[in-house]
């Protein structure tokens, strides 16, 4: 079959990664999706199941930061479009191994933007899926694109760097890159180390939700769905060259989300929802929250759709429903 466009997604096995190829999978019959994933202990193989037999979907499986294997698929797969979600993920990790966040978040993405700036087929786009944490976080301030960049994680600090790297490739060569920094994104199929997924699955297994620290803490907290329809749109409408926020207006304090979530998994009255909490210390430095305003995202039409009681309601009946999703993750199918 002739494909109109092939489309590489890098992490397409991983929580956003999986709701995006899905989306272009189905929506985009006649596009070929290619998932260039090295299968982290963070998937599972269940989260692209229903479109695994699709025959516009294919999987690669193989680390972003080996070039030989990189620009081999740049030369033989005619690629069109890159969504570049690759990356290790979980800031708590990056405090402690902060060599491998530096290998696959800048090194990577060095690969990728070298190989697909040299194909012999031009790229049509090269979106870089960035996050807010970039901006540092703040008590007062609403970020927006102009902002200066105060990552003050490892984590953070690595997909600034790569930011860095995605920007210069349009500075030098007019290569066709956008980027989005997203707020927390959440829904189905998160991994358990997210904090979301992190307090469902203590409590599924009678655990206490954790507290880290005495500081009121929140953040802002986009539907996984909201954040693929943005991801395509800019695809479409967004200008090359731009960066984007894609986030939402919804912030929970995480002891409020706590609270929520126990009364929604154990199904207790509020007398008994502090019995479930648990305070431990906290990480040296404590983000407090990241405010930051989307208006030149709306400008392109988009708005968030789905609002956090619907988001969380769809979010713990999944996990409800599927218990045993990543504790089977290492079991045969
Ligand atoms: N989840 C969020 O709240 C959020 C918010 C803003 C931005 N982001 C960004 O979105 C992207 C996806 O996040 P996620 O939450 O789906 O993360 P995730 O940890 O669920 O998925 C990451 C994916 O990258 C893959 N991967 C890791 N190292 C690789 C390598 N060397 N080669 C190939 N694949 C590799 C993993 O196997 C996994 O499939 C990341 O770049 C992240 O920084 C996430």
């Amino acid at each position: 079959m002739d494909f109109k466009r092939t489309v590489l997604v890098t992490g397409g096995s991983g929580f956003i990664g999986s709701h995006l190829i899905c989306s272009l999978v189905c929506r985009h019959p006649n596009w070929r999706i290619i998932n260039l994933d090295n299968l982290d202990y963070c998937c599972s193989p269940w989260s692209l199941e229903s479109v695994e037999n699709r025959t516009n979907y294919t999987l690669i499986k193989g680390d972003i930061c080996d070039s030989l294997l990189v620009n081999h698929i740049f030369h033989t797969q005619n690629i069109d479009v890159v969504f570049h979600l690759a990356a290790k993920t979980h800031v708590e990790t990056s405090f402690e191994a902060p060599l491998i966040f530096q290998r696959v978040n800048v090194e990577g993405t060095r690969v990728l933007l070298s190989a697909a700036c040299h194909a012999e087929r031009s790229l049509h786009r090269f979106i870089y899926v960035s996050t807010d944490e970039v901006y540092g976080a703040t008590s007062q301030q609403v970020f927006d694109e102009l902002s200066p960049l105060k990552p003050n994680n490892p984590y953070s600090a690595t997909k600034a760097a790569a930011e860095i790297q995605v920007l210069s490739y349009w500075e030098k060569y007019k290569f066709p890159v956008i980027i989005t920094r997203s707020n927390n994104i959440y829904g189905p199929r998160q991994f358990t180390e997210k904090v979301i997924p992190r307090f469902i699955s203590l409590l599924q297994h009678n655990k206490k939700c954790t507290i880290q620290g005495t500081l009121p803490k929140s953040r802002h907290f986009l539907f996984v769905d909201d954040a693929v329809e943005a991801f395509l749109l800019l695809l479409e409408k967004g200008i090359v060259g731009e960066i984007y926020n894609v986030g939402s207006s919804c912030e929970v304090p995480i002891m409020h989300l706590s609270r929520e979530l126990i009364k929604m998994v154990k199904n207790v009255p509020d007398s008994e929802v502090n019995d479930w909490l648990e305070f431990v210390p906290d990480r040296p430095r404590t983000e407090l929250r990241y405010p930051i305003t989307c208006e030149k995202l709306q400008q392109l039409g988009w708005r968030a759709q789905v609002t956090w009681a619907e988001g969380i309601r769809q979010t713990v009946t999944w996990y409800q429903e599927n218990p045993d999703f990543w504790s089977d993750t290492n079991k045969d199918r």
